[in-house]
C-alpha cells in the first residue's frame, strides 16, 4: 500500500490509474478504525479497481469545545488495517494543505434545511466544515465511487444533496451501521465511554427498534412515539439531544402517508455524544 500526504503526488498516482481505465473507489475517514471502517473499505474493494482511503481529522467540522485535541490518533494501527485489506493508497492530508488561508475568507459549502437541522442544531457549523472537507476531498482524489456509512445518516444525506446539487461526477454509496454484540453502534467515540456505560449504551439501538415495531404495529402519531422513548433514555440516565421520525429521503418531518422513514437519536452520557438511526420500511399491505 503506498501512503502519501501532498495534493501534487495524490494526483500524479490517480492520473495514472485513470490513463489505465482503472475505476477509483474512496473513503473518507477521521481514522481511529473499527470494523464499521473496514466494512465500507471492503465495499470499496469489490466495487473498484483502486481503493483510495483517507485519513484526515478535519479541524473545521469540529466546535470550538468539541473534542478534536482528544481525537483518537492511531496511525500505524490504522495503517496496518488498511493494508490487510489490499487498499491500494492511503492518503494522509496535511492541514497546512487542506486549509492554507484564513479559514473566515475560505469557500465553503452550506446546505440549507438540511445542515441547521438535527445534529446540525446542537452542532452549530459541523456539516458545513462535513461538506466543505468532503468537496475538497472529491476535487483531490477525483473518485469514480465513494463510500459512507448509514450510521452517519444526516451526513450522508447531505453528502448525497451535495453531489446532486453540485453535479459532481461521483457515485455514493451507503453501507448499513455495524454494530457491537449490544446493538452499539461502532463508533470512535465509543472509546470514551466506561465499560459500564458501553453497556447502556446499548439501550439506544434498542429504542430506535421500539419506535420501529411502533411504527410497523401502525402507529402514526409520531410525537407519542418520540416522548414515549425520549423519556426511557432520559430515565436511563442519557441526556438526549432529539430522538425524531424523519422520512429516509430528505430529514423532512413525515405524514402519515409516508413509507419510507428513518428513526434518529443524539444523545450523551456523561461527556460522549452518541448517534444512531434505523431505517424503517413500512409495507403498503400492512
Ligand atoms: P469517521 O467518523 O471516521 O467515519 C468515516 C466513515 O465511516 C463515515 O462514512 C461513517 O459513516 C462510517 N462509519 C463510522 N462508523 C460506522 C459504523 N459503525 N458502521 C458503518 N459505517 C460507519 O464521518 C467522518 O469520519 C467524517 O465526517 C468524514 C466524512 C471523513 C469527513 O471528515
Amino acid at each position: 500500500m503506498k501512503s502519501l500526504g501532498l495534493i501534487a503526488e495524490l494526483r500524479e498516482t490517480v492520473l495514472e490509474w485513470r490513463a489505465a481505465g482503472d475505476r477509483i473507489a474512496f473513503v473518507p475517514t477521521m481514522g481511529n478504525l473499527h470494523d464499521g471502517h473496514l466494512r465500507l473499505v471492503n465495499e470499496a474493494r469489490s466495487l473498484a479497481d483502486r481503493v483510495v482511503v483517507s485519513v484526515f481529522v478535519n479541524p473545521s467540522q469540529f466546535g470550538p469545545f468539541e473534542d478534536f485535541g482528544a481525537y483518537p490518533r492511531t496511525p500505524a494501527e490504522d495503517a496496518a488495517k488498511l493494508g490487510a485489506l489490499d487498499v491500494d493508497l492511503l492518503y494522509l492530508p496535511e492541514v497546512a494543505e487542506m486549509y492554507p488561508d484564513d479559514p473566515a475568507r475560505m469557500a465553503f459549502i452550506e446546505l440549507p434545511g438540511l445542515s441547521e437541522d438535527l445534529c446540525g442544531k446542537f452542532r452549530p457549523g459541523h456539516f458545513r466544515g462535513v461538506a466543505t472537507v468532503v468537496l475538497k476531498l472529491f476535487n483531490q482524489v477525483q473518485p469514480d465511487l465513494a463510500v459512507f456509512g448509514e450510521k452517519d445518516y444526516q451526513q450522508l444525506t447531505i453528502i448525497r444533496r451535495m453531489v446532486r446539487d453540485m453535479n459532481l461526477p461521483v457515485d455514493i454509496l451507503g453501507v448499513p451501521t455495524v454494530r457491537e454484540s449490544n446493538g452499539l453502534a461502532m463508533s470512535s467515540r465509543n472509546a470514551y465511554l466506561s465499560k459500564d456505560d458501553r453497556v447502556r449504551a446499548g439501550l439506544l439501538f434498542a429504542a430506535l427498534c421500539q419506535a420501529g415495531e411502533a411504527l410497523q404495529r401502525g402507529c402514526r402519531d409520531f410525537s407519542v412515539i418520540e416522548d414515549r422513548q425520549t423519556k426511557a433514555l432520559s430515565d436511563a440516565g442519557f441526556g438526549v439531544d432529539y430522538f425524531a421520525i424523519r422520512r429516509q429521503d430528505d430529514l423532512r418531518l413525515p405524514t402519515s402517508e409516508d413509507l419510507s422513514l428513518v428513526v434518529l437519536v443524539a444523545a450523551r452520557l456523561g461527556r460522549t455524544r452518541l448517534i444512531d438511526n434505523l431505517k424503517v420500511g413500512l409495507d403498503l399491505l400492512s
